[in-house]
């Protein structure tokens, strides 16, 4: 098919397309019989970045008449964003966007929303806020009673992902790592190819009810684990020291190492690192045929597809 020719299919509609997790799933989307509209603030950034049988539309999840536009005859509706970055009320208006993007797709007659949120367990009342907010979200997509399918997710691992990112720019800078209690926390990292298989996935279910799924790679590790598997692939040589708290000092070590434009979306997800994010329900192996690779070799991918810190930088 020549790629300017507009696609037909069901319409397909991809928040965050710019982001880390949306612009992957482009190409992905792209390959398959659908026809594919991304929301974008900036349209302008994204369209160079998707092909030309690929519509871009303006909107903002907190703009409500841009969402009636955006959502008009679509079939499925990925909700790929969160909005940690631009606004110190995060929760706020993350609750904000979800409702907007809820009651518009609603009136749209969207049959499905795609949702990506994060692992933790709900009961927990020591929950971080950013865990919270991300359930939230889909619960209020949930009650906008548009069949939901919510994914819940660990850290994603590839190169770009900022939960990574972060946690390999520390490791790469600092030769002795003062690390706080959290290095003991039991977490479920997941390879980036495996949540977009699933996010894909979600795509040919039958229609039926909303549905959380949680996700994540075949092993169950701490955050020294994955630390010290990444150590270990890239020989080079640490100390990781875990001190009780994470006093101001070592959060601002922490944040001094990711840019200033991560760096409030940085400080919520440490905040995130002291709750357990594993899979409980295993469901999602039943219902999909997508099999995660473990914690080693979804860092051997990261590193493979896009190491952008030179050896030099590595002491
Ligand atoms: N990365 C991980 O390790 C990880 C782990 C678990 C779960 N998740 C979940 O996966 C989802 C995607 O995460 P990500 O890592 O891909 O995030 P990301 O790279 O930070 O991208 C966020 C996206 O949200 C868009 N956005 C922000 N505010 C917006 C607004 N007001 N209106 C429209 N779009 C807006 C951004 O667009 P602009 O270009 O306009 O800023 C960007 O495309 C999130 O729900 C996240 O919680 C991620």
């Amino acid at each position: 098919m020549d790629e300017t020719e507009n696609k037909t299919g069901p319409l397909v509609l991809l928040t965050g397309a710019t982001g880390y997790v949306g612009s992957r799933l482009v190409p992905l989307l792209e390959q398959r019989e659908v026809a594919l509209r991304c929301l974008a603030r900036s349209p302008d950034k994204l369209r160079p970045n998707v092909s030309a049988s690929t519509e871009v539309v303006q909107g903002d999840v907190l703009d409500k008449t841009s969402l009636d536009a955006a959502l008009a005859g679509v079939e499925t509706a990925y909700y790929l964003v969160h909005l940690m970055a631009s606004s110190t009320d995060f929760e706020e208006n993350d609750r904000e966007a979800a409702e907007n993007f809820g009651a518009a797709a609603k009136q749209a007659g969207v049959k499905r929303i795609v949702y990506l949120g994060g692992l933790g367990d709900d009961t927990d009342p020591k929950l971080s806020p950013h865990l919270r907010s991300r359930h939230e979200v889909g619960e209020i997509l949930r009650i906008s009673g548009v069949e939901t399918i919510e994914f819940r997710a660990s850290v994603v691992v590839g190169a770009g992902s900022l939960s990574f990112d972060m946690i390999r720019s520390l490791t790469d800078r600092l030769p002795v790592m003062l690390c706080p209690r959290w290095l003991a926390t039991p977490t479920q990292p997941i390879a980036v190819d495996d949540v977009l298989a699933y996010l894909l996935a979600a795509l040919d279910l039958p229609p039926g009810e909303s549905r959380i799924f949680e996700i994540g790679g075949t092993d169950i590790v701490t955050y020294g684990d994955l630390i010290r598997e990444y150590v270990r692939q890239q020989e080079l040589h640490r100390l990781l020291i875990s001190v009780p708290v994470l006093t101001p000092y070592l959060s601002s070590l922490w944040l001094g190492l990711v840019t200033p434009a991560t760096a409030e979306v940085g400080r919520h997800l440490i905040e995130g690192l002291k709750n357990p994010t594993i899979v409980r329900d295993k469901t999602a192996l039943d219902v999909f045929d997508v099999r995660p690779v473990g914690t080693g070799e979804a860092i051997r991918r990261a590193l493979k597809s896009g190491d952008s810190h030179s050896k030099a930088e590595r002491t």
